[in-house]
This record gives C-alpha cells, sequence and structure tokens, in this order.
C-alpha cells in the first residue's frame, strides 16, 4: 500500500486536542519538550516536512528558505503576526504561507487593555510593594497615579486589535479615539467609537496613552524612537502588544528613566526573551511575557485556524488565510 500521507512538523508544543486533530492529517512531528528549534534544526525540518508549522520564535530567514534541499511546500504559522518569516524568499522558494487572523483579536485588545489600566494605576508596583511586606497602610497621598477615564488614546495600527481595544476604551472608559491608519476606517466604526484619524506627530503630542497594534515591518521598525518619545507628553504612556522592534528599546529605557513619559506597558520585546538593559529595573514599566493571545481559548481556535489551513493545503482548496508579502494590514 502506497503511503502518501505528509509530513508535518510542529515545532512548538500546542494545545492537546489540536494536535490530535493535526495527527489525523498526515505524519505528525511533534515538539513535546517544548524547547526553541535551533537554526539546524528549522533547516532539518524544512528540509524534512512537506508541512512545517512554526510559531513567533522560529526566525524562518531567506538562507533557510532558499536553500536547495527545502521539501516544504506549505507554512502553516501558529500566530497571526509573520515578521520571523521572510515571506518574499518563501514564496520565491514555491512555499505558501498562511497565518492564524482574527480568532485573537479579543484576547489581545484585553491584554492592551490590561497593561494600559496597570500602567496608569501603577497596579504591578503595588503589587509588588504588598509582596515585599513593605506596605505601611492607606494614606491619601500614597502611590498616587492617573485616571483613565474620559482621556485620550492614540492607536497606532487601526486593524482588528486596534479597533477592539478602541471599542473597548470608548465604550467602556469613556475615552477619546485617536487614530494612524494608512487608509481611514469605515464609515461606521469611526461614527460609532467617534474615531479621528491623525498624523503620528499629533497622536504623539496630543494622547494621554499611545498603543501600538501594527505589524513589524520595515516601515514600523523603531517606529518608536528616541525622537517619537520626546513628542509625547510627559504624563503619557506607552502600550505594546504588537511587536518589540516597533520601539526602540534603548530609548525607551532612557526616556522612562528621565521620566520623558510616564510609563510603559510592554508584551513584546526587541530580542525576546531578553530585555533591553535596564528596562527590568524601572519601576515605570509594566512587564509581560508575550501573553497577548495566551488564553486557552484562544490558543485553541490559533491551532484550529492553523489546522483549518493545512486540511486547505492538503485537499488543494483555497488557503484561508494566505498571506503574501503585499497583503500584511494592522494586526
Ligand atoms: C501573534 O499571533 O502574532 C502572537 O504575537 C504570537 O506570535
Amino acid at each position: 500500500m502506497i503511503d502518501d500521507k505528509q509530513r508535518i512538523i510542529i515545532t512548538r508544543k500546542w494545545p492537546a486536542q489540536v494536535e490530535g486533530k493535526m495527527a489525523a492529517l498526515g505524519h505528525l512531528q511533534t515538539n513535546d519538550l517544548d524547547q526553541p528549534l535551533s537554526r539546524d534544526e528549522l533547516g532539518f525540518a524544512l528540509q524534512n516536512a512537506e508541512i512545517l508549522c512554526p510559531t513567533v520564535t522560529d526566525k524562518l530567514d531567506a538562507e533557510l528558505l532558499l536553500n536547495a534541499s527545502v521539501q516544504t511546500k506549505f507554512i502553516a504559522n501558529f500566530g497571526v503576526g509573520f515578521n520571523h518569516i521572510d515571506i518574499v524568499a518563501a514564496n520565491s522558494a514555491g512555499i505558501v504561507v498562511a497565518n492564524t487572523p482574527g480568532v485573537l483579536t479579543e484576547a489581545t485588545a484585553e491584554l492592551a487593555l490590561t497593561l494600559l489600566l496597570m500602567s496608569a494605576r501603577r497596579a504591578a508596583e503595588g503589587e509588588r510593594l504588598v509582596r515585599s511586606g513593605n506596605w505601611t497602610g492607606w494614606r491619601p497621598t500614597h502611590m498616587l497615579s492617573t485616571a483613565v477615564t474620559g482621556k485620550t488614546i492614540g492607536i497606532v495600527g487601526m486593524g482588528r486589535i486596534g479597533t477592539a481595544l478602541a471599542q473597548r476604551c470608548h465604550h467602556g472608559f469613556g475615552m477619546r479615539i485617536l487614530y494612524c491608519n494608512r487608509n481611514p476606517v469605515d464609515e461606521s466604526v469611526a461614527d460609532d467609537l467617534q474615531a479621528k484619524q491623525v498624523d503620528m506627530h499629533e497622536l504623539l503630542a496630543t494622547s494621554d496613552f499611545v498603543s501600538l497594534n501594527c505589524p513589524a515591518s520595515a516601515q514600523t521598525h523603531h517606529l518608536i524612537d528616541a525622537h517619537a518619545l520626546r513628542q509625547m507628553q510627559p504624563h503619557a504612556h506607552l502600550i505594546n502588544t504588537a511587536r518589540g522592534n516597533i520601539i526602540d528599546e534603548v530609548a525607551l529605557v532612557a526616556a522612562l528613566s528621565s521620566a520623558e513619559i510616564a510609563g510603559a506597558g510592554l508584551d513584546v520585546y526587541e530580542q525576546e526573551p531578553n530585555l533591553a538593559r535596564g528596562l527590568m529595573s524601572l519601576q515605570n514599566v509594566v512587564l509581560l511575557p508575550h501573553m497577548g493571545s495566551g488564553t486557552l481559548e484562544t490558543r485553541q481556535a490559533m491551532g484550529m485556524r492553523a489546522l483549518a489551513n493545512v486540511a486547505a493545503f492538503l485537499q488543494g482548496a483555497p488557503i484561508p488565510d494566505i498571506v503574501t508579502a503585499s497583503n500584511a494590514v494592522a494586526k
């Protein structure tokens, strides 16, 4: 009997339920130890599986993708962001790429709001104080922070996640919404949120909170650098749930240390899992470990979305979430 099942490699551990379903689609190799694959191991995976299912921790660059021994024909990324994959190189090697959009919108917007609230209300700092045993009790001027209700948020990248955050901020906290985006949002969305499209300078200079929700690209690399940080108001907070390299982390450490801005809430970093020198010792930054999409429901949904992409590829059907170099949109 001819075994025509294709080889599928999943590079990190996925929710068990989804791995089980993927095993039914082909010869599946999982990563039960859940250690990140080395560059050599990634190269080996590309040369030994028709279908590769990577995540943000797998850097698939041109050198790996264009190797003559590559067997992979389809990359089903577990995640919406795909800046770790050289799409142009993949496509020119004849490899089709897909991601998992839509299903992590709510979870990531929730986490952006969590960071915003934590940063504004000094929640992480307060928690550290209680745990340290040094809290001496309530007093009128203790740990004063900044209100969120009624303030202005500037959203950079008004795609699915940016819009979901805007809805929470506007309808939940009565916030004014400014945004920067390549295109204006739909009129009905703009009306509902009373959202105003502005240029980057106006957004930085007039927002109390700035949230980054754009994809990582050559255009957004270090979009928030020392110059941009100088344009922000001294009481403003910067929130990033998109990708670390949108911020120049060294410049951010300087801006937070000199109180050029009041605070920051970060879920993503330039060199994960490493942080820029000095970031960890600052009180006025909330640091989370890239967990924006990290609810069980969402991670299962991401897996199911990747599974649907693999199933379509195997059937020769149109790939639901195909990614090309030109269709990178705001996350
Ligand atoms: C995403 O989906 O982009 C998450 O950040 C994990 O990669």
